[in-house]
């Protein structure tokens, strides 16, 4: 196997950094394609914590190449003091990294607009990183480029004309609009900084791949927030799917040999929008409480609840999955019942779909499941499991028809049970 995707299957920080991180050690390169700043990504080694944004999760690993791709929107500065933190702790990640001169650019006007709308009530609970003005830009096309800090004439009359553009906005949502000279000045150093990484990243991938190395796809966001198939208007800016993949790096459907999809043994979602399985009470309050759910790039309490199995099913769909590696088991421990979503009751009637514009019709129907006690986050093996645990987890595996690849029990690399593993061969 070569080419793997490794795409969240719910509404986000399902641990996608997590099990890059653990692949990685099986790959040649990571490459993220699609999203930017809006995504923070969990590695726990040894026990130290390290949340990166923008960098590829397998940069803790000294042999991988990690790659942006240009479905990706950079913010220069905040990949800039990734690079920098990482450097600091001797990681040397500029040696390792590739960066595509197509990706677009987030620069303060975007974060400005994504703040200002935030503050009305068209909210939607982004993380104001100005990720989807970036996007709206790219799609206008009169977006910024990487390759554009080559010069800065260029670079200036371009921002110009995106101010021009978004000028009546800033205004009528009560900002004021910056200069064309602060823009540039606030993000032209770190532009120049990442000028040496930047490639083709499109090329460097294709050959990789056709050279036989083994590229992971990293995935953010998740499939429930995706653009064209998630909760819109709840939704990010980009394509989250697996599909994904190939427009936002520039590879075709032909090289990927598997989809891994990542989901929590319960949901959790941040921002607003739809969440059927939603939890309030005590039961939230200690999911919350153990699972450390609180959003990694905003520190907003995540919202959390059962596990959606109809939801699942479509991400399963969604993105070809292969395989399912099940997160946050752990979390589950010490509660007396612990319950799935299996299907929904509708106007219509009964369905096990997922009717992703229709949520707020629709009541999820529940099967419930004896709790269990003990500490799992130990395990090596699934059969080391409390039966209770063992039985929830199959189950899940049943109701999706897919097989599961991991089943982590703690945050840690080695709190986790690989089943099969999609670089290793059988
Ligand atoms: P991502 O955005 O998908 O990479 O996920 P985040 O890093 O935003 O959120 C996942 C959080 O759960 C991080 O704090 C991880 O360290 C943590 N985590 C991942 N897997 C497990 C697990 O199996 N058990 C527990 N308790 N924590 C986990
Ligand atoms: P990772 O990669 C969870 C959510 C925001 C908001 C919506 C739109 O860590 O899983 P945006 O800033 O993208 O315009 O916000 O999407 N969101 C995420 N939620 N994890 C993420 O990334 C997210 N990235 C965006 O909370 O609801
Ligand atoms: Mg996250």
């Amino acid at each position: 196997m070569a080419g793997v995707i490794i795409v969240g299957a719910q509404w986000g920080d399902e641990g996608k950094g997590k099990v890059v991180d653990i692949y990685t050690d099986e790959a040649d390169y990571v490459v993220r394609y699609a999203g930017g700043p809006n995504a923070g990504h969990t590695l726990v080694v040894n026990g130290e914590k390290v949340v990166v944004r923008l960098v590829p999760s397998g940069i803790l690993r000294r042999d991988a190449i990690c790659v942006l791709g240009q479905g990706t929107v950079v913010d220069p500065k905040v990949l800039v003091g990734e690079l920098d933190t990482l450097d600091a702790r001797g990681l040397s990640p500029r040696d390792r990294m590739k960066v595509a001169e197509r990706a677009h650019v987030i620069l303060a006007y975007h974060i400005l607009v994504d703040g200002l709308r935030e503050a009305t009530s068209a909210a939607i609970g982004t993380t104001k990183r100005g990720v989807g003005p970036c996007y709206e830009d790219k799609a206008a096309r009169r977006g910024i480029r990487l390759r554009d800090f080559r010069s800065r004439v260029d670079l200036e009359a371009r921002v110009s004309r995106a101010l021009e553009a978004w000028g009546p906005t800033i205004v009528a949502l009560g900002g004021t609009v910056p200069t064309v000279e602060a823009v540039v000045d606030d993000a032209w150093d770190a532009g120049q900084n990442l000028l040496p990484l930047l490639a083709d990243t499109a090329a460097l991938t294709e050959a990789a791949l056709k050279a036989r190395k083994r590229v992971l796809f990293e995935g953010a966001q998740g499939t429930l927030l995706d653009i064209d198939h998630g909760t819109y208007p709840y939704v990010t800016s980009s394509s989250a799917i697996a599909g994904g993949a190939c427009t936002g790096v520039g590879i075709g459907p032909s090289r990927i040999d598997a989809v891994v999809g990542l989901a929590k043994a319960y949901c959790t979602r941040v921002g607003g929008g739809p969440f059927p399985t939603e939890l309030e009470g005590p039961v939230a309050d200690r999911i919350r409480t153990i699972g450390a759910e609180f959003g990694s790039v905003t520190g907003r309490p995540r919202r959390v609840g059962w596990v959606d199995l109809p939801a699942l099913r479509y991400a399963v769909r969604l993105n070809g999955l292969d395989s399912i590696a099940l997160t946050k088991l752990d979390v589950l421990a010490g509660l007396e019942t612990i319950r799935a979503c299996v299907a929904y009751d509708t106007p219509n009637g009964r369905t096990r779909d997922f009717p992703a514009d229709d949520l707020e019709a629709c009541t999820p129907v529940y099967q419930d499941f004896p709790g269990f006690s003990q500490d799992v986050s130990n395990a090596k093996h699934l059969d080391e499991l409390p039966k209770e645990a063992r039985d929830f987890v199959r189950f899940i595996e049943s109701e999706v028809e897919c097989p599961l690849s991991i089943v982590s029990i703690g945050p840690g690399r080695e709190q986790t049970i690989i089943l099969s593993h999609p670089l290793r061969p059988e």
